[in-house]
């Protein structure tokens, strides 16, 4: 493993990508490796012992591949498996839940803050912890909004549907005064525009994939990892679990991404 290895990225399906294109437009010279794993989408609904396990599996998949830094692009696997991913391998881990918590104190100026996520997710208090542990004034509301992923994973992203299921789950914001809510999920940047139109306007939706891409940047610079962008051309290779047509091309159709050849992983990986 040297400076020119890959990145490796992973998420249970697409929402990972709404980080791996902010790692693109922050370290254009850097190799990456995504990982969706497809088949056993979502994490969010599912036990922390089940995620924990998926997770170690792709994360020993990634080293096979000889990445130098892994990024779960996942606020569910970053919530309940991160600090076990960071504790069992040597190679920087690095998750979505404190870049997301910082950006979203500098935002808020009523220090109220909301969360948007999976079950798991708000289950698991990650963001209220991380939060209450930068400010401990800072009073923060969480919701559960399962039915987002799948939502996203059928490609159904704007019309009444999601926009009643999005009217229904956030609702209760309508009467606090959060002024900044996380989109604790990788997913729902792709329904930010549907969150939007239901939300108070004026509310400050975080989306934490620039700031993880940031966090990426000074942690390569820090171990002297950087890619050299001169070094070796870098390229962006993606595996998914199962239906790689479909990944293909929901990714071109929400985020405009064209991703090389999606691999099919089967088998024992
Ligand atoms: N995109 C993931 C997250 O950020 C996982 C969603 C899921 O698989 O339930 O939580």
């Amino acid at each position: 493993m040297n400076r020119t290895s890959s990145i490796g990225v992973f998420d249970s399906g697409l929402g990972g990508l709404t980080v791996l294109q902010a790692l693109k437009r922050q370290l254009p010279g850097e190799s990456l490796i995504y990982f969706g794993d497809t088949a056993r989408v979502p994490y969010g609904t599912k036990s922390a012992e089940t995620v924990i396990h998926f997770s170690e599996q792709i994360v020993k998949f990634l080293l096979n591949r000889d990445v130098k830094m892994v990024v779960v692009a996942c606020n569910t696997a970053s919530s309940v498996a991160l600090r076990k991913l960071q504790q069992m391998n040597e190679i920087p881990i690095i998750g979505v839940i404190e870049p997301g918590a910082k950006s979203a104190i500098n935002t808020t100026q009523s220090n109220h803050i909301g969360v948007i996520g999976t079950t798991a997710t708000i289950h698991s208090n990650s963001y209220t912890k991380v939060l209450k542990s930068i400010n401990p004034e800072i009073n923060v509301t969480e919701i559960p909004c399962p039915l987002f992923v799948p939502l996203v994973e059928e490609g159904w992203i704007d019309g009444s549907v999601p926009e009643m299921v999005a009217e229904s789950y956030l609702a209760p914001f309508a009467d606090k005064d959060v002024d900044t809510i996380i989109l604790g999920c990788t997913h729902y940047p792709i329904l930010k525009q549907t969150i939007k139109r239901v939300l108070p306007e004026g509310v400050s939706l975080i989306d934490s994939a620039d700031a993880v891409s940031i966090e990426v940047k000074s942690k390569l610079q820090e171990l002297n990892l950087l890619a050299v962008e001169t070094e070796k051309p870098h390229h962006l290779e993606c595996f998914v679990t199962d239906l790689p047509q479909k990944f293909e091309e929901l990714s071109r159709r929400f985020l405009g991404q064209d991703l090389p050849d999606v691999k099919l992983v089967t088998g024992d990986w």
